[in-house]
C-alpha cells in the first residue's frame, strides 16, 4: 500500500490544487490532503473552513482523506508511514521554495521524498491569493474555484465589506 501526502495552505483550495489531487490519487492507493501551517502566511479563512472546502472540492474521490495537523509536515508523514509528498510546481518561481522544503523535510526524516506534479497549463497562473484579491473587488472567480469555494470567499468579503 503507498500512500502520499499532498499538504498545503488550501486558503481557499482552487482547481489548481484540486486537479493535482485528482491525479495524485491516480498514483497511489492512498492520498492524504491535508490542511497545514505557512508561518509566513496570514491565514484568510481558519482552519476549520479551509478543510470544509478541501472536503466538499474532494469528496467523490474515495482514496482521499482530508485532514489537518499543525505540527512540522515530516512528523505527520511519520505518525501515518507516508514516505512520498506532493507538490504542485507551476512557473519557475515556486522552484526555490520548493526545493528548499523538498529538501528540508529529506533532511528532517531521511526518507521522505517530494514528487512535483506539473500544474496543467491552463492553471498555471493560479494561486489562491490571486482569487482572493479578484473577489475582494468584486471580481469574477467562478473560473477559478467550484461554487461552494465561492460562496464562502464571497461571505468573507462582504463580512469585511461591512
Ligand atoms: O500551500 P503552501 O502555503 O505553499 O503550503 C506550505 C506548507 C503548509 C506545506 C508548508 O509550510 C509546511 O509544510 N508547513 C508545515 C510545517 C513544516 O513542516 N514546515 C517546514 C517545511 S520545510
Amino acid at each position: 500500500m503507498v500512500r502520499a501526502i499532498y499538504p498545503g495552505s488550501f486558503d481557499p483550495i482552487t482547481y489548481g490544487h484540486i486537479d493535482i489531487a485528482r491525479r495524485a490519487s491516480t498514483l497511489f492507493d492512498e492520498l492524504y490532503v491535508v490542511v497545514m501551517e505557512n508561518k509566513k502566511k496570514n491565514y484568510t479563512f481558519t482552519v476549520e473552513e479551509r478543510v470544509e472546502m478541501v472536503k466538499e472540492c474532494l469528496k467523490d474521490i474515495p482514496n482521499i482523506h482530508v485532514d489537518t495537523f499543525s505540527g512540522l509536515l515530516v512528523e505527520y508523514t511519520a505518525q501515518k508511514n507516508i514516505d512520498v509528498v506532493i507538490r504542485g510546481l507551476r512557473a519557475v518561481t515556486d522552484f526555490e521554495y520548493e526545493l528548499q522544503m523538498a529538501l528540508a523535510n529529506k533532511e528532517i526524516r531521511n526518507g521522505v521524498e517530494t514528487i512535483f506534479l506539473m500544474t496543467d497549463k491552463n492553471y498555471s497562473f493560479l494561486s489562491s491569493s490571486l482569487v482572493k484579491e479578484v473577489a475582494s473587488f468584486g471580481g469574477k472567480i467562478s473560473q477559478w474555484v467550484p461554487e461552494f469555494v465561492e460562496i464562502m470567499v464571497r461571505k468573507k468579503y462582504e463580512k469585511h465589506a461591512k
